[in-house]
């Protein structure tokens, strides 16, 4: 038995973990004689219920061996505290190995806590780069990728920046290309999404007619005038072509509570309801990292609200479009999207994110080098 200890955290990791954890499931069902036990640590970084727990019952993942509840501090405080009760966790679980996912607070302090007890760490999107080491989350997967054994890349991109910085040379790392376990999310709960009945009746309301959009970024937020070009410039276009916007609760806290404007703000919405707004939107505007893929999977032109990204195949295909924060950008993006809201399946492009089966070839690969 391989015994692997998962740390999640933030709500693009319930995401992702839902993948792995099902097909590790899957796999101890079967007859190979290797099963998997997989404990799962929560470190309480997001812990709002509609920005953790509907994740969890939504997606039908188990619930937590462990709840740390640490969440809503700075970096250092948030960060030093994770890697202190996670190193607790480890030394009671004694796991062979430890999982981690992305980009967060929670990553680091999990693969930190892990490669100092000798714990081999896997790392799951590894290789992203926005070389913009400015943004809290370049500084998280760059050391977490420094210090674990398995990189699993989601793209042909990753795997070269990898490449490029000699990480195999220096630490012998495993790196390989298993896709993206965003994308068998995807595929497997689109055939079972039930939206709520708010989101239906919005979507009636709607026909079908709006844009999806969602803000949340620290470059973003953080800078008041980006923050209020951007905020400006969905106003602007709500005018024409109605703006859904879940906010996410550091937009929220931002925002405040006497912000009028024309954009249909609500609170943060469950994935299924994401899914379902999604594939009826004529296209999104967003800072997320997994809505810029998701709008792809649904074929959905996005208009991307940062100065780089890490998903560059999607901006190199032409089906992303790089804006940035400035109200000009923004508002002549529209006129693009509308142009690329009737393409469609354009098969080379199919795979860019794999085949639907990177937490297969994850589980294959732990196994394999167990
Ligand atoms: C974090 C990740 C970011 C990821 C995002 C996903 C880091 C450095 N950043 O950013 O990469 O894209 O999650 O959503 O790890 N808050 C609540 N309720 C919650 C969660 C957060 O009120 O359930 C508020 C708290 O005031 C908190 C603030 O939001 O201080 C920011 O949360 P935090 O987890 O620090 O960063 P995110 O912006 O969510
Ligand atoms: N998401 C969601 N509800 C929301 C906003 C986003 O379920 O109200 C999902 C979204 O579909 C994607 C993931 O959360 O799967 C992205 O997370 P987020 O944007 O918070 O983080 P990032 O991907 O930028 O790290």
């Amino acid at each position: 038995m391989m015994k692997l200890l998962t740390i999640v955290g933030a709500r693009p990791q319930f995401i992702k973990a839902a993948s792995v954890s099902r097909a590790i499931e899957q796999y101890n069902q079967s007859l190979y004689q290797l099963t998997i036990h997989e404990v799962l640590v929560h470190t309480g970084q997001h812990y709002d219920q509609n920005m953790s727990d509907v994740f969890f019952s939504e997606m039908q993942i188990s619930q937590p061996n462990y709840h740390l509840g640490i969440g809503g501090s700075s970096h250092g405080a948030m960060t030093g505290r994770m890697l202190e009760k996670i190193e607790e966790v480890i030394l009671q679980e004694k796991p062979d190995v430890v999982l981690v996912y992305g980009d967060t607070n929670s990553t680091l302090a999990g693969a930190l806590a892990a490669v100092k007890l000798h714990i081999p760490v896997a790392h799951v999107e590894a290789g992203l780069r926005s070389f913009n080491m400015k943004m809290p989350e370049e500084v998280n997967r760059v050391l977490t990728d420094q210090i674990s054994k398995w990189l699993f890349c989601p793209t042909e991109t990753a795997v070269k920046n990898l490449q490029n910085e000699g990480i195999v040379e220096r630490t012998q790392a495993l790196i390989t290309n298993v896709g993206d376990v965003m994308y068998d999310a995807v595929l497997f709960y689109r055939k079972i999404a039930k939206p709520t009945d708010k989101i239906s009746s919005l979507i009636d309301e709607l026909s079908g007619n709006f844009y999806l959009a969602t803000v949340h970024r620290a470059e973003n937020t953080d800078d008041p005038v980006r923050f209020s070009n951007i905020m400006d410039a969905l106003n602007t276009i709500s005018e024409t072509t109605p703006v859904v916007l879940p906010l996410h609760p550091r937009t929220r806290k931002l925002l405040g509570s006497d912000y009028s404007s024309k954009v249909r703000r609500m609170d943060p919405v469950g994935y299924f309801d994401m899914i379902t707004l999604l594939s009826h939107c004529q296209g999104v505007f967003t800072d997320s990292g997994g809505l810029q893929k998701e709008a792809f999977f649904f074929r959905k032109p996005c208009v991307t609200l940062r100065e780089e990204t890490e998903w560059v195949e999607l901006v190199t295909s032409g089906l992303n479009i790089l804006v940035g924060s400035h109200q000009d950008a923004i508002l002549n993006s529209e006129k693009k999207v509308k142009k690329l809201a009737s393409f469609t399946q354009d098969t080379d492009f199919q795979y860019l994110y794999g085949d639907g089966t990177a937490a297969d070839k994850i589980i294959k690969v732990l196994l394999g080098s167990a």
